[in-house]
């Protein structure tokens, strides 16, 4: 049946512009996004054309009315990879999202971040924030590989709305990574990756598949420094093979660095390209993401995947 309005969506913390997509995807009419990093927000007016405005979301004077807010505040302070400092300034952010909902009148607010973000004192004082102008609230905690990513992805959504809860997506087939590395183009201009030292190519060059550091320090120790062999350094994703027919575990902002997770390609000795981290996202081919290849990769990383996003968004177009 068709909707009898249209549904407008405004995104707080927009960065390129992932989880509106989804929005645009589900049939949301994507009103306004704020977003502070320049070159995120040039990728977001080139691939989702949605008016944004370049700055901080505590710094606004204009408040559009919309009917869904979609909010993607910094992570590092609750991430189980940061350092999860309480003081994090950034932590606090979370909390303008409640005043947001309440000048633009919006009925339903979607809040993503990493799981851990539920336990900490920001969430709970945001979610008081939105008890105390009467929207209800609702926690998921989904996995992005339950929702056809070839990724592991952990995310949580706190859902606050004034027309009722929506149900949790319901998971779809599983996918994985051979399925979105085929048709790679070599002139693709983001089918790029840092060429490495000869030490760096050496250690890809004999990692197993889905082995990681532990492989080379067995292997080749000659080839690891003496920091691989201190106790608690044993880290599984640190120098990791990907493993072709399996999804991927969780793309971070810095996936061309080795050091810092699974990132090596399947069957290359190579880290995966931005088109590669891209497709783990599933931003489509057609995008174009402004900056040079740390901000791109930045802008990869933070991202809802679409296929998540979508089921999310689905499930909060059909509370209208
Ligand atoms: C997790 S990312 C959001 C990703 C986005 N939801 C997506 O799916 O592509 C968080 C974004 O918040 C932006 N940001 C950080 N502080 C901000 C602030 N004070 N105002 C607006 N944006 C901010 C960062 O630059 C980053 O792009």
């Amino acid at each position: 049946m068709a909707r009898r309005k249209t549904i407008k969506v405004g995104d707080l913390f927009a960065g390129a512009g992932l989880f509106s997509q989804a929005f645009n995807e589900a049939g949301g009419n994507l009103k306004f996004a704020i977003e502070l990093d320049p070159l995120a927000a040039s990728s977001y007016a080139r691939n989702v054309g949605t008016e944004i405005k370049t700055g901080s979301v505590v710094s606004q004077k204009v408040f559009p009315a919309c009917d869904v807010i979609v909010a993607g505040p910094p992570c590092q302070g609750f991430s189980t990879l940061g350092r999860r400092d309480p003081k994090d300034v950034r932590n606090s952010l979370c909390l303008v999202v409640p005043q947001w909902a309440e000048r633009c009148r919006a009925q339903v607010v979607v809040v993503e971040n990493v799981p851990p973000f539920l336990a900490s004192p920001s969430w709970k004082l945001m979610r008081d924030a939105f008890e105390a102008r009467q929207y209800e609230v609702a926690t998921w905690t989904l996995d992005a590989v339950d929702f056809g990513v070839p990724q592991r992805r952990r995310r949580s959504f706190t859902i606050a709305s004034k027309i009722g809860l929506p149900e949790p997506p319901k998971p779809v087939q599983a996918t994985t990574i051979a399925h979105v590395f085929k048709r790679l183009r070599r002139n693709d201009p983001m089918h790029v990756w840092p060429e490495g030292s000869d030490l760096m190519k050496h250690r890809l060059a004999l990692l197993p598949e889905n082995g990681d550091r532990r492989d080379l320090l067995l292997a080749s120790p000659e080839l690891c420094p003496p920091s691989w062999w201190k106790i608690g350094c044993q880290a599984t994703d640190v120098w990791g093979r990907m493993k072709l027919n399996a999804p991927a575990n969780t793309l971070r902002c810095d996936f061309q660095n080795p050091s810092k997770g699974r990132y090596v390609h399947p069957t290359e000795s190579r880290v995966i390209s931005l088109r590669e981290g891209a497709r783990l996202q599933q931003i489509p081919d057609s995008w174009v993401l402004n900056g040079h290849r740390t901000a791109i990769t930045r802008q990869i990383g933070n991202g809802v995947p679409l296929g998540l996003g979508r089921a999310i968004a689905q499930q909060v177009m059909n509370l209208f």
